[in-house]
């Protein structure tokens, strides 16, 4: 029997119990439904799976694992769906759980800046909750208005504002997870400083749901800050632009975001939502945006004047300060939808290649040299502050990179040169399935091996997750 009909077998018999466990209403198994599961953002790719249940507590989900691992039926987490390496993909089909009904915000410390969250919340809700409150959760992925926080963790997701503030990793302080095994653990505790055993915590950010399934978060917030400046920075060339970044940094300034756009991203991006906000004239090669926050306006008025002067040095053209609020959106707006945009525009694949900072100019100069070897054309934008370069290709002929051998060769060369440059692979997407065929290079055996035994502890029967991150 094929595996996939064995599956879908094992599936069949369980799906009374699976009733039982959430209510007939939460488990779905028609085509629409299995359809809708099916895919992420990640490039054009479909797996259904055999089965869509919305659990709504973790003794719920519990009890499902414990059914799947007895019975060796894949299991695949699910939060909104926005992933960007196909982490979320039932790519062996089974059962597919969806954190979207344990919605609720749970409670808002404001005695210790803190606050507890269930997955299926939406980033920019949980964001929103906290600063009508006057506190802050700085991570914000371009998908905040429709990612789930559960997914955030599991991809250990960043945003521009991880610059200054940090990624999603700085900011969680212990998770309830239920395992594999059906067993609910709590990884660590509601505290910001603690060396109480191995840090389980830290291990299942990020981990891409193939360790369990995380069912409860407790956040560390701080302050909303009171002023925020933000420009726009036109430059002759993309790798002055690359250069002018690390030199901000080194003069002594942490801008809380700086994020760099090829000229090609902000045109598709500007006729994709129909804005002339910024001119896309001749002559512009890339633009830089430039975020400084804290509470003293004046401060930080000076602070943009000085940036300003420095980025003189970098040919850069007039410079563009959004005055009020509905510029700054309008501006972040652009940027948030560029992913969006160039996907549309035929640049369908996808990378999130991250460098030491300062060798951002020698990755942008590697990717226009390999797109002239390797035949593909790339568009380039991303969280320059952090080196995270996200790199998208447009490859005539060619919309997936998984096992593509048109365009495994060039992906593999891009990271090879990432290595070469002292960064690695992903910086806020994760590996999921579109890149675990090149761990090997940014990995020793022995590193991996060691990956592979703590997701057996985890998971003995490799039912959770299955062939993301690693084979
Ligand atoms: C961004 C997402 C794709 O930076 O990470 O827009
Ligand atoms: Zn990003």
């Amino acid at each position: 029997m094929h595996p996939e009909v064995e599956t879908a077998k094992k599936v069949l018999a369980q799906l009374e119990s699976f009733k039982k466990i959430v209510g007939a209403e939460y488990v779905a198994v028609d085509q629409e439904s299995l359809d809708q599961y099916a895919h992420d953002e990640t490039e054009n790719l479909h797996y259904p799976p055999d089965v869509v249940i919305r659990p709504r507590t973790a003794e719920e989900i519990s009890a499902i694992m414990v059914i799947c691992n007895e019975h060796v039926i894949p299991v695949t987490p699910r939060g909104a769906g926005t992933g960007l390496s196909g982490g979320a993909l039932p790519n062996f089909g089974g059962v597919l759980i969806s954190t979207d009904r344990m919605n609720a915000i749970l409670n808002i410390d404001e005695r210790n800046l803190q606050v507890i969250t269930e997955p299926g919340v939406i980033t920019e809700v949980l964001q929103n909750a906290v600063k009508e409150k006057g506190l802050f959760y700085p991570p914000d992925p371009s998908s905040r208005g429709s990612c789930f926080i559960g997914g955030n963790i599991a991809e250990n997701s960043g945003g521009p504002k991880a610059v200054k503030y940090g990624v999603v990793k700085d900011y969680v302080l212990n998770l309830q997870v239920v395992l594999p095994t059906g067993e609910i653990i709590w990884t660590g505790a509601n505290v910001l400083k603690n060396s109480t055993g191995y840090n389980l915590t830290q291990l299942v950010v990020g981990s891409e749901g193939t360790l369990g399934i995380v069912t409860k978060i407790v956040l560390k917030l701080l302050p909303y800050p009171k002023h925020e400046l933000l420009m726009l920075v036109p430059f002759a060339s993309l790798e002055k632009a690359g250069e002018a970044v690390s030199a901000i940094f080194r003069a002594g300034f942490t801008p809380s975001a700086m994020e760099l756009m090829e000229i090609d991203a902000l045109r598709i991006v500007s006729e994709f939502v129909g804005s002339n906000m910024v001119p896309v004239g001749d002559g512009v090669e890339a633009h830089l945006i430039i975020e400084v926050d804290g509470n003293h306006a004046e401060t930080l008025m000076k602070e943009m004047e000085s940036i300003a002067e420095l980025l003189a040095e970098f040919d850069c053209g007039e410079i563009f300060f959004a005055d009020d609020a509905q510029q700054k959106e309008a501006l972040w707006k652009l940027r948030r939808r560029v992913a969006e945009a160039v996907k549309i525009d035929g640049y369908s694949i996808e990378e999130d290649t991250v460098v030491p900072r300062a060798e951002l100019p020698a990755l942008i100069r590697g990717v226009k040299a390999l797109g002239i070897q390797y035949d593909f054309k790339a568009v380039c934008y991303g969280h320059a502050g952090d080196g995270n370069l996200h790199i998208r290709i447009k490859k005539p002929g060619s919309i997936y990179s998984l096992n593509n051998p048109d365009v495994i060769p060039a992906l593999r060369a891009l990271f090879e040169l990432v290595k070469h440059l002292g960064g690695t692979i992903s910086g806020e997407h994760g590996i999921g399935l579109v890149q675990k065929e090149y761990m090997d290079i940014v990995f020793s055996t022995a590193s991996l091996q060691l990956m592979w035994g703590i997701k057996k502890v985890f998971d003995p029967h490799g039912i959770l997750n299955r062939g993301k991150i690693f084979d």
